[in-house]
């Protein structure tokens, strides 16, 4: 099946939402009036026609071009996707219901506030694709891939799931390596192209038609007796 965009016409859409939308909802004092809403638990029936929970998460889906096309290619998987601007959710989620994508389902969330609807060990795969890097040192706390996230992935990762991560900022790179080492409960591998077996996502074709390098990376759960 192939998505004919031209019957949704992109909306007009900034880089970064508010900067109030990436803090943590606990650093508030007064939480503002426009907030992705915490979510303690989903009816995953009203996403998914099978009305099973996710098994595939995509963090910071953008626009969704790889959420859509992986939810074509893999029908036997529940793809979820979570973005902070809204607008994006809005139109993934009106092609998802103008094609009648019946796997796909995505969410205007904050994931800095955690993955508490997603259940223990369900999760097969889990994308983390192009973050903004935020390069400035005051706006790291922006950044979502935090100790409280991978705590998250390490609960919400099956023993064998996967953690894929692509980035074309090599010191965000770094930065991922780094707190993984920290945390000590993942394997990291850089990926060889034999090994990656995935639709492209917007970002990649833009990294791939600026010629800008980017890498690949496959992060595995440890097992408990090797940690
Ligand atoms: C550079 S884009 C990459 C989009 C997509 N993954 C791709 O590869 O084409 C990064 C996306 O992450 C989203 N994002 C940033 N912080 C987020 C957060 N805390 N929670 C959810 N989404 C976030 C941004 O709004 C943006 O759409």
């Amino acid at each position: 099946m192939k998505i004919d965009y031209k019957k949704y016409p992109t909306p007009r859409m900034r880089h970064h939402t508010a900067p109030n939308l990436y803090v943590r909802f606990e650093d508030f004092k007064v939480l503002p009036r426009y907030y992705p809403p915490l979510q303690p638990t989903l009816d995953w029936s009203l996403y998914y026609s099978n009305k099973l929970p996710p098994n595939a998460l995509d963090i910071g889906c953008g626009r969704g071009g790889f959420l859509l096309e992986y939810a074509m290619q893999f029908p036997e998987m529940n793809i979820f996707g979570l973005e902070v601007r809204k607008q994006a959710v809005e139109w993934i989620d009106d092609i998802i219901t103008g094609e009648t994508i019946q796997n796909a389902g995505v969410l205007w969330y904050n994931t800095s506030n955690g993955l508490s609807f997603i259940e223990d060990e369900s999760l097969h795969s889990v994308f983390y694709f192009f973050p903004d890097p935020w390069h400035k040192k005051k706006h790291h706390k922006r950044r979502a891939f935090t100790i409280n996230l991978l705590q998250e992935l390490n609960r919400t990762l099956s023993p064998n799931g996967m953690l894929y991560l692509m980035t074309d900022v090599p010191e965000v790179d770094m930065y991922q390596q780094e707190l993984l080492k920290l945390h000590g409960g993942f394997d990291f591998n850089y990926a060889t192209d034999e090994e990656w077996i995935l639709p492209r996502t917007d970002h990649e074709n833009f990294s791939l038609k600026k010629d800008i390098p980017y890498i690949r990376a496959i992060v595995t759960k440890k097992f408990r007796s090797d940690i």
